[in-house]
């Protein structure tokens, strides 16, 4: 009955308008389901929307040469939150950042692989026992590193008006920059150098800034003109700037004016690799991912001290000038305090002793984020407390900063006594143990040890390399000659 009254209907033109009408919308919700589908498909398949889970895998490309990854990295969670204020514990997420990160790359992935790993305590805490956020992975990209990573350094001569700046220099490098000549010291010396341009990963642009700072001709003003002076020079006299507007170019700066320094050449703050002490997100010179963090070091001889658990009696320790408002909030909250010791003026006691004593030792955010006490307190052996929001911690992609420091937000200062009392015995022990693990990539060394701090600034270095060589138009070159009438084909 039914088919043949919608039969009849048709036999008539108007009915039949209608009715078609309400049949096209059939095949368009068909389409619209399928269309659905496929996007649920994609979402499943896809990284675009999704994070792989089998990221160790996807790293170990990294290390294969024939394969090499674009911009591969892994990174840590920004370390804004104190590690007992969420009961969600945050995953230091190990992988490649997420390609759209609208969040100005927040992760907040929970990967149930990597929270139920290594974690002891209980009530979302999040202590770890492991140092390296994954060991395995680290040690085999490390030694392929050490086997095939080749640096070209621009050269010149010891008779150059700069060479003072551009040359490593020639005494043993100390003080607070020191990080800056140290690498540059230990780098000329390494086997990772090659004369080649041809076979190089990655271009070294060794101007100094703490060194261009105290030249005269130059001073602080003078930075920025030195800088976009010094590109246009070496973009000019060889090719390899140009091919990929310096995004194989790195350069090492500990002292914070170098943060404005490449201002007349954005190339260099867009493009290249930035590896600067001053490695604060929240500032637009460094970029997160494409830059890396380094540590500030007071260089100290010898082997680090230790002394027992038991005599580290006094809870927290900071000293330095109160020269940012969060040192004011510290010295306000906790000035008169007897557990929390906060020094203001002039130390009486010997600092080093007082970090040999304290279970914890606190890192506050000064003129900048970085300062050189997070490396004091691990060398000499004290739990770290950073309180500086929008630190990019050094090294946070190999390592995981929750096995072996406290990572506390400004607005919590109020509460750090309670977050220190609540930090159980056993777990200080982990912690406590795990920063006498890690001091050695905290430490340079004229003749670099394997994983001190130059090796490990070097893996990151690794770690942010290009996945494409970009030919000079045409393939195998060889001489620099060559590549100069070369780059004139284009
Ligand atoms: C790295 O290379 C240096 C120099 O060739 C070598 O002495 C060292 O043992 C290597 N380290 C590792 C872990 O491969
Ligand atoms: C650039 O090159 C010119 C000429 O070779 C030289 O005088 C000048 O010092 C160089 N400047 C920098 C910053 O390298
Ligand atoms: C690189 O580009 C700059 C600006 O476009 C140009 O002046 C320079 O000659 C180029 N260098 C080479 C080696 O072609
Ligand atoms: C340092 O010593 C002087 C004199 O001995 C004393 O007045 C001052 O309070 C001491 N300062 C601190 C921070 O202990
Ligand atoms: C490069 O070009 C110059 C002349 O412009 C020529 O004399 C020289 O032989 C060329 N070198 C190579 C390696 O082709």
């Amino acid at each position: 009955m039914y088919r043949s009254s919608i039969f009849l209907s048709l036999t008539s033109p108007t009915r039949l308008r209608e009715s078609f009408q309400r049949f096209s919308i059939i095949p368009t919700t068909l389409a619209l389901i399928t269309s659905l589908f496929i996007l649920f498909y994609i979402s499943l398949t896809s990284s675009l929307f999704h994070q792989p889970h089998h990221t160790p895998l996807l790293l170990l490309h990294a290390s294969s040469k024939s394969h090499p990854p674009a911009r591969q990295f892994i990174r840590s969670s920004p370390q804004t939150t104190s590690m007992l204020d969420s009961q969600r514990p945050q995953s230091p997420a190990l992988g490649k950042p997420p390609p759209f990160s609208g969040n100005g790359g927040v992760q907040t992935r929970n990967d149930p692989y990597l929270l139920t790993q290594n974690r002891i305590g209980s009530n979302g805490k999040t202590i770890r026992k492991e140092v390296f956020h994954d060991k395995d992975l680290f040690l085999v990209d490390y030694k392929e590193m050490n086997r095939s990573f080749k640096i070209y350094v621009y050269p010149h001569k010891k008779d150059d008006p700069f060479a003072h700046v551009l040359l490593p220099v020639d005494f043993e490098p100390g003080g607070n920059y020191a990080s800056e000549s140290y690498f540059k010291k230990v780098l000329m010396g390494s086997h990772f150098i090659t004369k080649d341009p041809s076979e190089a990963d990655l271009f070294f642009l060794p101007f100094s800034i703490a060194r261009l700072r105290h030249d005269p001709r130059v001073n602080v003003g003078g930075i920025q003109d030195f800088i976009k002076m010094y590109i246009s020079n070496i973009s000019q006299n060889y090719p390899y700037w140009n091919r990929s507007g310096g995004a194989d170019h790195f350069y090492v700066a500990c002292h914070s004016t170098g943060r404005s320094a490449m201002e007349k050449a954005l190339e260099v703050k867009l493009n290249a690799i930035q590896v600067v002490c001053s490695s604060s997100y929240f500032l637009s010179g460094y970029i997160a991912h494409k830059d890396a963090s380094l540590p500030q070091i007071w260089p100290r001889q010898g082997n680090p001290p230790n002394v027992d658990l038991a005599e580290r009696k006094k809870l927290a320790f900071f000293a330095g000038s109160v020269n940012s408002p969060v040192r004011e909030k510290l010295l306000q909250a906790w000035k008169n305090d007897f557990e929390i010791a906060v020094h203001s003026g002039r130390l009486n006691t010997s600092y080093s002793e007082e970090l040999l004593h304290s279970k914890f030792c606190l890192h506050v955010k000064g003129f900048e984020v970085n300062t050189a006490r997070i490396g004091d307190s691990l060398y000499y052996g004290c739990v770290p407390v950073v309180i500086a929001n929008h630190y990019d911690l050094p090294f946070a992609d190999i390592l995981n900063w929750k096995s072996f420091s406290l990572v506390v937000a400004t607005l919590d200062i109020p509460l750090l006594k309670k977050i220190l009392h609540g930090i159980r015995s056993d777990e200080y022990t982990i912690l406590q143990k795990n920063v006498l693990k890690v001091r050695k990539h905290f430490q340079w060394h004229l003749f670099p040890v394997d994983y001190d701090a130059f090796y490990m600034v070097m893996y990151e270095l690794w770690l942010r390399r290009s996945a494409v060589r970009i030919p000079l138009c045409g393939s195998s070159l060889h001489s620099v000659q060559q590549e100069r009438n070369m780059s004139k084909c284009t």
